[in-house]
């Protein structure tokens, strides 16, 4: 039986590399006899992601095997991302023909795969179905409803996924609550990236002109800030807002560590605030976090201040306080009313949320099936489905 995967931006990465595991163990634990159940599985990447750093950098650390195809889309608007992913994956699977297509997450890959070989009448299996921001400004909301309105195997992380799926019409055969597939890398990966030097890794990831600052990033002694959703950083007021209270929050209280994203990098060179933020004594400003630099700096900052989906999942079961600048997420069992540790946070309210995480304590939260083995979970259950 011939499986696809589809990957295209760095999420996926993450949630794709203990699935291709999962396929490999299933595949060498068959005996010869078993051989109509071996499968074969075509890696698709999109291409939407392609800097070293957004991309290769993952799959050789994440051990993810080279992708058969890519389709290299590269970036442009949401239109042009789909459009052009649709045009040329189309003739991928009428190639391929493969007798089930996976997508994972809700990045423009995933929803322009899902609706092309749903049109090409192929089985479609959604990994991390269900969430819901109800947010329909967010474009991953969109990419969320379209792609498990046309999936015909939702696989979920929690419970309040599986309502949300009901809510909208689907039903309990097409839903499977499999648990979380990125806490698998997570837990795989957790000690090697616990034991790097942070200090070293900070330094040897520092944007350039900035090699003056020192900083001792001990132990709880330094947070970090992830930002690059539109609704935040494509806002020349609101990101000037947000950097300038981050200024001063870094000399009122710890100093700050910011992996930026291309995005948010551009916007901000854009405005004239690059040098600014350079000069800052406080802000460590570097360039994209490799998987394990970031989970590293996770691991050991007091808090975390983020617009990221898959951060607050990592801070919960690591226990980091998470500040998440949305008024929403579609992660909800990550809140501290759920028993994680995200607060949900307008800029307005930022001063009070950041205090609020800076005093919280470090409080490790895993939910139902956040265990380090949905994937293989995943594996049975898509066997099953096709048995
Ligand atoms: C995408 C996903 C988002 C995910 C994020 C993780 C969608 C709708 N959004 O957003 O859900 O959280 O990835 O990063 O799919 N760029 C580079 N190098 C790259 C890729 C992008 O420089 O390898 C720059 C380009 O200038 C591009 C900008 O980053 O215009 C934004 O990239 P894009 O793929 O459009 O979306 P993200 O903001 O990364």
């Amino acid at each position: 039986m011939k499986w696809l995967s589809v990957v295209g931006a760095r999420p996926n990465f993450i949630k794709i590399a203990p699935f291709c595991r999962a396929i490999e163990a299933h595949n060498a634990a068959l005996s010869p006899r078993d051989r109509a159940r071996r499968i074969e599985h075509v890696l698709v990447h999109t291409g939407q992601h392609y800097d070293d750093r957004m991309s290769h950098a993952f799959f050789t650390a994440l051990d993810i095997p080279r992708a058969d195809l890519n389709l290299n889309i590269g970036s442009g608007s949401h239109g042009e991302q789909v459009g052009r992913t649709m045009i040329e994956f189309e003739p991928v699977l009428a190639r391929i023909n493969p007798d089930l297509v996976i997508v994972v997450g809700d990045v423009n890959a995933t929803l322009a795969c899902s609706v092309t070989a749903r049109k090409q009448g192929i089985p479609v299996a959604h990994i991390e179905a269900g969430l819901r921001s109800h947010d329909m400004g967010m474009p991953e909301e969109i990419n969320r409803i379209v792609t498990d309105s046309v999936s015909d195997i939702l696989l979920t992380p929690d419970h309040l996924a599986d309502e949300n799926l009901r809510h909208e019409g689907h039903t309990d055969d097409q839903i499977r609550f499999v648990g979380n597939i990125m806490i698998d890398t997570l837990e795989r990966e957790r000690a090697r990236a616990t034991g790097l030097n942070t200090q070293r890794m900070v330094a040897e990831n520092l944007m350039a002109d900035q090699t003056d600052k020192s900083h001792d990033l001990r132990d709880d002694a330094f947070a970090v800030i992830t930002l690059h959703r539109p609704s935040n950083v494509d806002d020349q007021t609101k990101l000037k807002h947000i950097v300038e209270l981050l200024h001063f929050w870094s000399q009122q209280h710890l100093p700050l560590v910011w992996p930026i994203h291309p995005r948010t990098l551009k916007n901000i060179s854009r405005a004239g605030w690059l040098r600014r933020l350079l000069d800052e004594p406080r802000i460590l400003l570097t360039r994209p976090l490799d998987y394990h630099g970031m989970l590293n700096l996770n691991a050991h900052c007091r808090l975390i201040l983020t617009d990221s989906g898959g951060l607050q999942e990592e801070c919960c079961v690591l226990g980091t306080p998470c500040v998440t600048l949305r008024d929403n997420t579609e992660r909800p069992i990550t809140l501290t009313d759920n028993g994680g540790t995200n607060r949900l946070t307008d800029i307005d309210g930022l001063p009070k949320a950041l205090h609020t995480a800076l005093n919280a304590p470090r409080e490790p939260f895993t939910p139902e099936l956040w265990d380090g083995r949905t994937a293989p979970r995943i594996v049975d259950e898509l066997m099953q489905a096709a048995d």
